[in-house]
């Protein structure tokens, strides 16, 4: 997730924006920029990797006396972290700044290019700033220009744009990602997030989607739909560690609630016209393959687990899903028509890494699912098609399997579409059911409360089986890690099949069992695997659509009619129910003893 700082004011403006990306470096990024203007000129400066490389290159230089600076922090979605993909990006006489993903940018960079533009990074951001001045060229003001330019935009952002054109103001626009601004009686600033406004301004305006606006220091003009609104300013809390968590306890629960707008950004420019366009994906790399490999380890291992049937249910391909500590030793069969797919937030898991390197050394092409660009995995890896998760600082992972899946489920679908194994029907099931998983994904308050309520009962008894069928598997495994990693108690996922055949030897009062009940994927025999633990005196939690009498608790989940909304709603239950139990027994949620966020070791 980008980070976003402006300023316009009399101090000193570097050192302003410095500390105020300063306070977003919990956002996670890999490059940053500023750009201050002072009597109507503008300096500009950006550094890839940390912002000590920023302050580096920024150490002789001074803004003090009136003037406007902004700033920015770079997650790299589009384009890799590299200097000229950094912000500010910049045209004749303006920069600009931006987070989110322009959905049209591509149309927007074909008609300017058309007109002479050259583009020299590879974002969608820049298209942005020459728009601006393409508009400019037919308005009568800047800011008539700037609203042409916001009107067009389709997709997520907030943008903070400066120009010698109008000296004195900035001009700023909001859609689906964070900007707020403060202000003071003779200076104002502005954030994509609270944090690096505390200490600077009382009150902050946290502006609503599609509203955008002209500002100077004495006044802002914000509108919407082209109609002046007024600003509606509150009070700021000033606590730092609670802003970053943008109000949540842990940066756990914040991610939990931040998944349904990160899916967005997953999903983003991949969707067009009812077909899946991954702009990552050589035409060729499909070309030969009849079998798809997927190694990984951990929570993304259980992201492979699921991806394995969607690729053979809906693309007709042969999947295999290894974890990675095992692939490197068994001397794999390795043969060259085979999709090496591997999986990786952190995009640095020593043990996959070493697979992907075996697959290479074979010969194989090579796919990554990564949430960090320029890790060892993505720069090795032949491509890779980011999940644009933003940084997870959870160290039990919840957004990154999330849109690891969503980005998993994007392939299959886009592998059917290339090997025509899914009638045109089907493939517009999936992808209308894949655009409203974001929505799906948004927590109800109403079951978040009853988890809490529940989790007093499951802080003791001799383990947990988590018991799923078909996809429901991988995610029964994922439900029993995510209650391990922070609870410390013991649980295993199981196919729920498998109970017969020895763990129903464990079962009685004191071991819980947590049922995945969908409607929609083998309800039946999942139901009797259920009353099989029941009739063995299991005490039971089933979370289902459907009511179930011999459950000793019952979440209960929405109907729907795709296996996928009731996988991601029913994820979201088992991160709260492992979150609420941790909390229970008062546990560090964010950094669960013996655990790295990442294992570059083996
Ligand atoms: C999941 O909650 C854990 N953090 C862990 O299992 C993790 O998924 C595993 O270590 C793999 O990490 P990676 O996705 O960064 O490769």
């Amino acid at each position: 997730m980008c980070g976003i700082v402006g300023y316009i004011g009399k101090k000193e403006k570097k050192k302003l924006i410095l500390e105020g990306l300063g306070e977003l470096e919990y956002r996670g990024y890999d490059s940053a920029g500023i750009a201050v203007m002072k009597d109507g000129k503008i300096d500009a400066f950006k550094a890839t990797g940390k912002l000590s490389n920023l302050k580096e290159k920024t150490k002789n230089f001074t803004s003090n006396g009136e003037g406007i600076a902004i700033g920015h922090t770079r997650w790299a979605t589009h384009g890799k972290p590299t200097e000229i993909n950094a912000h500010p990006h910049f045209g004749k006489h303006s920069y600009i700044v931006h987070n989110g993903i322009i959905e049209n940018y591509r149309e927007i960079k074909e008609m300017l290019t058309k007109k002479g533009v050259v583009f020299l990074s590879q974002t969608d951001t820049e298209v942005v700033v020459y728009l601006f001045e393409h508009n400019l060229e037919n308005s009568k003001n800047a800011f008539e220009a700037f609203e042409k330019t916001v009107i067009s935009l389709k997709g997520a952002y907030a943008i903070l744009l400066i120009t010698t054109i109008e000296p004195n103001s900035i001009f700023f626009a909001k859609n689906a990602a964070p900007l707020i601004i403060g202000k003071n009686s003779d200076e104002v600033f502005f954030g994509s997030s609270d944090a690096p406004l505390i200490g600077h301004v009382k009150e902050v305006c946290y502006l609503e989607d599609g509203q955008y606006g002209i500002l100077d220091k004495n006044e802002i003009k914000l509108y919407l739909n082209a109609k002046k609104v007024l600003p509606i300013f509150k009070d700021l809390p000033q606590d730092r560690s609670f802003a970053q968590k943008e109000g949540f306890r842990f940066f756990m629960e914040k991610e939990i609630y931040e998944q349904s707008s990160v899916l967005g950004e997953t999903l983003m420019g991949r969707i067009k016209d009812n077909e899946i366009s991954l702009e990552e994906i050589d035409e060729h790399l499909l070309d030969g393959i009849n079998a798809v490999k997927i190694c990984a380890c951990g929570t993304s291992y259980h992201a492979g687990l699921t991806a394995g049937y969607l690729f053979e249910r809906f693309a007709k391909i042969r999947t295999d899903v290894v974890i990675a500590s095992e692939f490197r030793y068994k001397d794999p069969l390795l043969t060259k028509d085979t999709l090496f797919i591997v999986i990786s937030q952190s995009g640095e898991t020593a043990d996959t890494l070493e697979a992907l390197k075996i697959a290479k050394n074979a010969g194989l092409k090579t796919l990554a699912i990564c949430n960090v660009d320029n890790s060892s995995i993505v720069r090795l890896a032949d491509t890779t098609i980011l999940t644009r998760a933003g940084i997870e600082k959870g160290v039990a992972s919840t957004k990154a399997f999330a849109t690891q899946v969503a980005t998993l489920w994007l392939l299959s679908i886009f592998i059917a579409q290339k090997r025509k194994t899914a009638d045109k029907k089907s493939l517009k099931l999936e992808i209308d059911t894949l655009l409203k998983i974001p929505t799906s994904l948004h927590v109800d308050n109403a079951v978040h409360e009853k988890i809490k309520r529940l989790s007093k009962r499951y802080l003791h008894g001799h383990g947990f089986f988590f018991i799923g069928r078909d996809i429901f598997y991988p995610l029964a495994l994922e439900g029993a890690l995510k209650l391990k990693e922070i609870s410390y108690l013991h649980a295993e996922g199981y196919p729920a099949g498998e109970m017969k055949h020895g763990p129903i030897a464990l079962v009685d009062s004191k071991l819980f069992t947590v049922a995945l009940l969908p409607k929609t994927m083998l309800y039946d025999k999942t139901k009797s695997n259920i009353e099989e633990l029941s009739a063995r005196d299991a005490t039971i939690l089933v979370i289902s659509p459907e009511q179930f009498e011999l459950a000793d608790d019952f979440i209960k989940t929405k109907n729907s009619s795709h296996a996928m909304n009731e996988f991601f709603e029913m994820m979201i239950i088992l991160q709260l129910l492992a979150l609420e139990i941790a909390v229970r027994l008062g546990n560090d949620v964010d950094m669960p003893r013996n655990l790295a966020k990442s294992v570059t070791v083996e």
